[in-house]
């Protein structure tokens, strides 16, 4: 077991739905010692790769992605959400499909942060349905910039999204894998990985 799958067995709080609620470390409260070493941990696991920015999308990706961008000394680009994004020449837009909400949400970035030099790492704090990715894959196209790998946190591997990233011949690390959970035991399953 990794330092994070041990984490979230110690502090992750498995909700009805298939939620896996790691607000005292992650989503809400920030645990500065674990993003540290998630950071150097994604640096690993990508250390036979150039990238010269991390992208992600706010909100809670921000914290894990600035912790990859610090540790590698790079900087950290983070896309923006809106409702309704009007198409204007300085911005990339891209559309996401919320299964919570049942509706398209559309994220963007300045054309000027990621550009077609970019080498660009997408870093993420959960994959579930794999659509914020999804998005981020499409802004970094549409620069025509070079997508190296998506670095996540916490896959979980019940939904689609790291199936899909994989078909597609995304090169994908994710420090755990849930591969099950139980809310009424807390019970939580890591798929095994090679480390
Ligand atoms: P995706 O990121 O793979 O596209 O996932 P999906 O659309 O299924 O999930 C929507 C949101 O819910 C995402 O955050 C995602 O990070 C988060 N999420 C999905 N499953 C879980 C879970 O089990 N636990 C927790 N804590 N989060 C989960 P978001 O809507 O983009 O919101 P924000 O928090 O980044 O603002
Ligand atoms: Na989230
Ligand atoms: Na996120």
């Amino acid at each position: 077991m990794n330092f994070l799958e041990a984490k979230i067995l110690a502090d992750g709080v498995v909700k009805p739905g298939n939620v896996l609620k790691v607000d005292s470390f992650l989503n809400h409260q920030i645990d500065i010692r674990l993003m540290k070493k998630i950071g150097e941990e994604i640096k690993r696991r990508f250390s036979d790769v150039e990238f010269n920015k991390v992208l992600t999308i706010e909100s809670s990706g921000i914290a894990i992605a600035s912790a990859v961008a610090y540790v590698n000394e790079i900087p950290v680009v983070f896309a923006k959400k809106g409702q309704t994004v009007n198409s204007t020449d300085d911005k990339y837009v891209a559309k996401a499909y919320s299964f919570t909400h049942k509706k398209y949400n559309e994220i963007f970035v300045s054309k000027p942060y990621v550009k077609p030099t970019d080498k660009i790492l997408i870093v993420d704090d959960f994959l579930a349905d794999g659509e914020a990715s999804a998005a981020l894959i499409d802004l970094v196209k549409q620069a025509h910039a070079e997508l190296v790998g998506v670095g996540i946190a916490i896959e979980k591997g019940m939904q689609p999204g790291g199936a899909k990233l994989r078909a597609a011949g995304v090169r994908l690390e994710s420090l755990a894998i849930v591969e099950s959970m139980d809310a009424e035991s807390g019970f939580i399953q890591f798929r095994e990985q090679e480390s």
